[in-house]
C-alpha cells in the first residue's frame, strides 16, 4: 500500500507550480506527499503550506517545507489531502485522523482541492468507514441523541456512534482544535448531501466528516503507476 501511496503523491506534485500556496492535508498519504514535496523544494521549487493539523505542520517542517499561517493568505490555490473513502461523485469521508474540521476549511478555501488515495478507498456508497464527526465535549451527550436522528433520518443503514479514545487508553481522544469524535458506524450513507445537511444543523457538531463538492481530482495510487481522475464542474 505504501507504493502505492507514493505514486499517488508523486502525481500529485504534478499539479504544483512556483509560487502557490498549498493547503497540505493529514494522515499517512499526505506525508508522503510532504515528503516529495520537500525534495522538490530543495530542488528550487517555491511554494508555502497551510497544515490541517498540528502533525502535519512537524513533518512539514521536518521536510522543509515553508509554512504560513492560513489568515496572512489572500487565497489558497491547491490543497492536496488524503480520504477514507471517496465515491464516483467525489464525495468523501475524512477525519479517520481527527484532522477535518481544518481539513475541511482549508479544502473550502481552496481553489482546487486534490485527493489521494489508494484503490482501497475508493467504493460504490459511502459508510463502510465509520463517519467521523467532531463535537464540543459541552453537551455531549444531547449532541449524541440528535446524531443518532439524523443519521436514521437521512436514510443510513445504522447509526451506532461511539466516543474515540487514545490509542494508549488515556482517555477520549482531544482534536487539535479542543473537540471530542464521535465515530458513527453508518454502513451506508445513501444520501450523504442530506445526512451532512442535518448534521450541520445540531449545535455541538463542529463539523462532520462528509466532504461533498470539494475534491476537484481524485489520484488513485496503484502499484506501478497512478491513475488521475478529475471532475468537471458547471
Ligand atoms: C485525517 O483526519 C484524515 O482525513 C485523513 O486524510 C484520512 O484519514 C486519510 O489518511 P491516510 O492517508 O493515512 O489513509
Amino acid at each position: 500500500m505504501t507504493v502505492a501511496k507514493e505514486n499517488a503523491a508523486m502525481a500529485a506534485l504534478d499539479f504544483v507550480e512556483t509560487g502557490m500556496t498549498l493547503g497540505l492535508g493529514s494522515g499517512s498519504t499526505a506525508e508522503i506527499f510532504l515528503e516529495r514535496l520537500g525534495e522538490r523544494i530543495a530542488g528550487g521549487l517555491k511554494v508555502q503550506g497551510i497544515p490541517t493539523s498540528k502533525r502535519t505542520a512537524e513533518v512539514a517542517i521536518e521536510n522543509g517545507v515553508p509554512l504560513i499561517e492560513p489568515d496572512k493568505v489572500e487565497g489558497i490555490d491547491l490543497t492536496i489531502d488524503g480520504a477514507d473513502e471517496v465515491d464516483p461523485q467525489f464525495s468523501l469521508i475524512k477525519g479517520g485522523g481527527a484532522c477535518l474540521l481544518r481539513e475541511k476549511i482549508i479544502a473550502h478555501a481552496s481553489e482546487r482541492m486534490i485527493v489521494i488515495v489508494d484503490q482501497g478507498k475508493m467504493v460504490e456508497m459511502l459508510g463502510a468507514f465509520p463517519l467521523p464527526i467532531e463535537v464540543d465535549p459541552f453537551g455531549m451527550a444531547l449532541t449524541a441523541e440528535h446524531i443518532h436522528a439524523a443519521l436514521i433520518e437521512s436514510g443510513c443503514q445504522d447509526a451506532q456512534t461511539v466516543l474515540r479514545q487514545m490509542k494508549d487508553g488515556s482517555g477520549p481522544l482531544i482534536t487539535d482544535g479542543g473537540n471530542y469524535i464521535l465515530d458513527s458506524k453508518c454502513k451506508k450513507i445513501p444520501k450523504p448531501a442530506d445526512t451532512a445537511l442535518l448534521l450541520s444543523k445540531i449545535p455541538g457538531v463542529m463539523e462532520h466528516g462528509i466532504f461533498i463538492d470539494l475534491a476537484d481530482v481524485i489520484i488513485i495510487g496503484e502499484t506501478d503507476h497512478a491513475k488521475v481522475m478529475e471532475l468537471a464542474r458547471d
